[in-house]
């Protein structure tokens, strides 16, 4: 059966990556996207061989072509789609950061279960191959006990020694009820955050962070350091920043038996390469550079999840616990106090 998607925004990351993705994926067809205005959600539509532009959520949302909806529209508009969507029956797979906070998250959650339609998360490197294998080695116990990770996503181009705020319809981004406290934590770390807890298997318990905002005068960071206690005591730095163009984007996890790394595999494409040394396992591999591999890859996984009546590989619950660590991150950033993290009850 074919998966009528709609998206639910017409910015950067739709236009780029969500609507190509879609449309070279199996089984699926991109019927709707939502814009606030009538003539971008048209011309998106023609660009993307969507069949409808709306610019009213219920016009859309009365489509019934459309099975699922894949929230992409600014960070605090989440909870609002999300749960117009779930009410009229349709399937969400959502963008991260999840919600702006940890209650938006949970009533994402709930409002889903409510009204019995999915809900998955946007956490696309849980599909990059070299992860899945860091997984493996993790639960198989390959690397030992494992006592430290280190992963870090940054971005960056070469003269731009200030940050180049966003603007126009962009703007958003520079604002911090919108963007939801935080900036290359809510659009870049948040996405190391979920790697780790996927690697792991494991919740985080405890979160330290140092950046150079979280202040009056600078409410959003462009660079953040965070230390990550999980269950069993292992320590994960995470970092995320941007004015980083020769960023290394790697992803390191040391056990006691051996170490895994995958080297510029922290990034929205497909790409990288892995190093595995251990007692047991001793391999590299390369990934040549897709660029829509790991979307096509998470369309997939929800597509299937609905047709096995599964949850995704991103779940809700996953969304939130995301959430939940970014909260902490960016209180700690703001008190200089190491946090301890309260997972809410689904
Ligand atoms: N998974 C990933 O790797 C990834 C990558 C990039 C982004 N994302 C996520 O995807 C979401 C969208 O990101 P984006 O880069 O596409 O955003 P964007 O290009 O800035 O576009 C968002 C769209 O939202 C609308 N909009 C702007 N300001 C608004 C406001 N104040 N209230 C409501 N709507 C507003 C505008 O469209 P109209 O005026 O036409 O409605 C705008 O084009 C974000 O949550 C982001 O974190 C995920």
């Amino acid at each position: 059966m074919v998966l009528g998607w709609a998206i639910i925004g017409a910015g950067m990351h739709p236009h780029q990556k969500l609507a190509p993705a879609i449309g070279i994926t199996p089984d699926a067809e991109l019927i709707a996207v939502l814009s606030r205005d009538q003539g971008r959600a048209d011309a998106f539509a023609e660009t993307h061989g969507a069949l409808a532009g709306y610019s009213k959520m219920d016009d859309l949302l009365a489509d019934s072509r459309i099975d699922a909806v894949f929230v992409a529209s600014p960070n605090a508009s989440h909870l609002g789609h999300t749960t117009q969507a779930a009410k009229a029956g349709k399937h969400v797979l959502s963008e991260k950061p999840m919600a702006t906070s940890v209650d938006d998250a949970l009533a994402m959650v709930q409002v889903c279960q409510a009204n019995g339609v999915k809900l998955g998360l946007g956490f696309e490197l849980r599909f990059h191959p070299a992860h899945l294998l860091a997984r493996d080695l993790v639960s198989q116990g390959k690397l030992g006990r494992i006592r430290l990770l280190q992963a870090h996503w940054g971005r960056g181009e070469r003269g731009e020694p200030e940050h180049q705020p966003r603007s126009g319809l962009r703007s958003w981004w520079e604002n911090p009820t919108t963007m939801g406290g935080g900036s290359v934590i809510m659009g870049l770390g948040v996405h190391v955050f979920d790697l780790v807890r996927y690697v792991m298997g494991q919740e985080i318990t405890e979160a330290l962070a140092m950046t150079d905002g979280q202040t009056d005068s600078q409410p959003l960071e462009h660079i953040a350091s965070m230390s990550l206690r999980l269950v069993d005591g292992t320590i994960a730095n995470v970092s995320c920043g941007r004015m980083l163009p020769d960023t290394l984007n790697n992803f390191t996890v040391y056990g006691t038996d051996g170490r895994f790394t995958g080297t510029a595999t922290v990034w929205e494409a497909r790409m990288g390469a892995v190093e595995v040394v251990s007692e047991t396992v001793n391999q590299t591999e390369s990934f040549e550079y897709d660029y829509l591999a790991n979307f096509v890859a998470e369309l997939s996984d929800f597509h299937a999840a609905l047709n096995e009546d599964r949850e995704p590989t991103a779940t809700g619950t996953d969304g939130l616990r995301s959430t939940e660590i970014n909260s902490a991150v960016i209180e700690s950033a703001k008190t200089g106090r190491t946090i301890k993290i309260e997972h809410r009850t689904v």
